[in-house]
């Protein structure tokens, strides 16, 4: 057969058989791979049926089918499969093809990779691709990174099949999807989002369990609340999906939620995002919370038994239910305000250790449609960007200094009668922590400068001189002249 595919992808799982699809709708030619190579014929026979997708039985049939440069996308797991399939498919491709790694992959393993294929004369893009199943087949956000030389062949299939959004600025259908940036970019931006989303998932956790232990509110109750937050500035997938998700009901009638085990998984990728920021010592508290509360909630024997020692109090909040639903609305919005804040803190200072040139609005625009934290809200952080490419910190930006400023009564209200009562709030408590802390000119680590001097000569740097000059204080008399050297991690 004469090479005439568009581009071959390789894994049939969910997101593989998906992609796949959109691009069929968007008239590119795709040849469909898998190791198991019974899955192609099965696929092939069924989802596939009347559609111009080919099936490739081995790697080399698959390379055949296809127009140069070619154009090959793995939606395989993460990991040593990524690693395999490169090292077979350099075997039969050659100098110029391009291997696309469309899955979550952690970073520095696509940095490590773009280096291995560059260096065989082929190009490399790994990209983050959000939206699940629905996003795959109807339009996903896409983050390609790696190879620049190998974007102005793939831009016109991704861009095709990803999400759009209406640009705010010139009113234009643009796609969710450019290029991020070099090398491990991509892939950074998609292990951002996902912290991001851990972040926002758990928030809105936090909002039904005060909910629903502080004023006592049924699931249905609670259904028509988030029904109505994603009327308003809160409009996002994520709110979406848990209005439906608190109004569906088991066989027996009964709220489903309320039969779910309470014990959350994870696959990695909120971590990984964690460890970065502790990398590059970026405080991303929020998210670090996030993943924490998951591994809390992982522990359900232990907390069995806890409950046990320290049974709970009354946790039903007094007062008005509306205002209360209000106050948890605007704890809500400016706890995403000060995550989403975090999550940009870190993609600057990775982009600065990495050397990336990141488009920030442009990312926004990526987010803004199509992924799992889709939102309202990722409009207005491109509208900040739009108007201050430059900006250094989203807090800053005049839209949502005001907003925080109009949620920081209620916001502290909730937080702390959730504390009095003993309803866990470690993302919006956290959240408000390091907007106390980040406002605050003047911080206690002067105290803790001093202890670290005191006890191991790590020296202080003082107010009333100039920042550089480290000092040294014999604090007890006896210790010697002599100080440990001042460098910072
Ligand atoms: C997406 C999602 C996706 C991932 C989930 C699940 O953007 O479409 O982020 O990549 O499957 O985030 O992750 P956890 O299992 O870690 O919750």
């Amino acid at each position: 057969m004469e090479p005439r595919a568009d581009i071959a992808v390789i894994g049939l799982a969910v997101m593989g058989q998906n992609l796949i699809l959109n691009m069929n709708d968007h008239g590119f030619t795709v040849v469909a791979y898998n190791r198991t190579v019974s899955k192609v014929d099965e696929f092939l026979a069924n989802e596939a049926k009347g559609t111009n997708i080919l099936g490739a039985h081995s790697l080399q049939e698959m390379a055949g089918l296809l127009k140069k440069p070619r154009r090959v996308m793995l939606m395989v797991k993460a990991g040593q499969a990524v690693d395999d399939f490169i090292e077979q498919l350099l075997g039969v491709l050659e100098p110029g093809d391009i291997i696309i790694d469309g899955g979550n992959s952690l970073f520095e393993d696509t940095i490590r990779r773009t280096q291995y294929v560059e260096s065989k004369g082929l190009f490399y893009i790994g990209t983050g691709v959000s939206g699940g199943e629905e996003g795959a087949r109807r339009g996903p956000s896409i983050m390609p990174g790696g190879s620049p030389a190998a974007w102005p062949h793939v831009k016109p299939i991704f861009q095709a099949i990803a999400a759009k959004v209406t640009d705010p600025k010139t009113g234009a259908q643009e796609p969710c999807c450019d290029w991020v940036g070099e090398g491990g970019a991509g892939h950074y931006v998609k292990m951002t989002h996902n912290g991001i989303e851990y972040g926002d998932m758990q928030l809105i956790c936090e909002a039904y369990h005060i909910m629903k232990d502080g004023l006592g509110m049924t699931p249905d109750e609670m259904h028509e609340v988030f029904k109505e937050w994603n009327e308003g500035e809160l409009k996002s997938y994520l709110i979406e999906i848990t209005r439906d998700i608190l109004a569906k009901k088991d066989d027996d009638g009964t709220p489903l939620v309320d039969k779910i085990l309470d014990t959350a998984g994870q696959k990695g990728t909120g971590k990984w995002t964690v460890i970065s920021s502790q990398e590059l010592g970026i405080p991303i508290t929020l998210i670090a919370e996030a993943v924490y509360s998951r591994c809390v909630s992982a522990l359900k024997d232990q907390r069995v038994e806890a409950a046990k020692h320290f049974p709970p109090g009354d946790p039903r909040f007094a007062g008005d239910r509306q205002q209360w639903i209000n106050d948890i609305r605007k704890a809500l919005y400016a706890s995403k305000i000060i995550s989403y804040t975090q999550g940009y803190m870190l993609m600057r200072a990775a982009a600065q250790h990495y050397g990336w040139n990141l488009n920030y609005g442009g990312i926004a625009l990526m987010w803004r449609g199509g992924c799992i934290i889709r939102s309202v809200f990722l409009g207005e952080i491109k509208k900040a960007f739009d108007k201050n490419p430059s900006l250094e910190n989203l807090l800053l930006d005049p839209f949502f200094k005001k907003a925080i400023k109009s949620c920081v009564r209620s916001w502290r209200k909730v937080v702390s009668t959730a504390v009095r009562k003993g309803i866990p709030v470690p993302a919006f408590s956290t959240a408000l922590a390091f907007f106390d802390g980040f406002r605050s000119e003047r911080l206690p680590a002067n105290l803790l400068q001093a202890q670290r001097d005191y006890f191991g000569a790590h020296t202080y740097e003082r107010v009333d001189r100039p920042r550089g000059e480290f000092f040294h204080t014999n604090w007890t008399g006896t210790g010697g002249r002599v100080a440990s050297g001042s460098y910072t991690v």
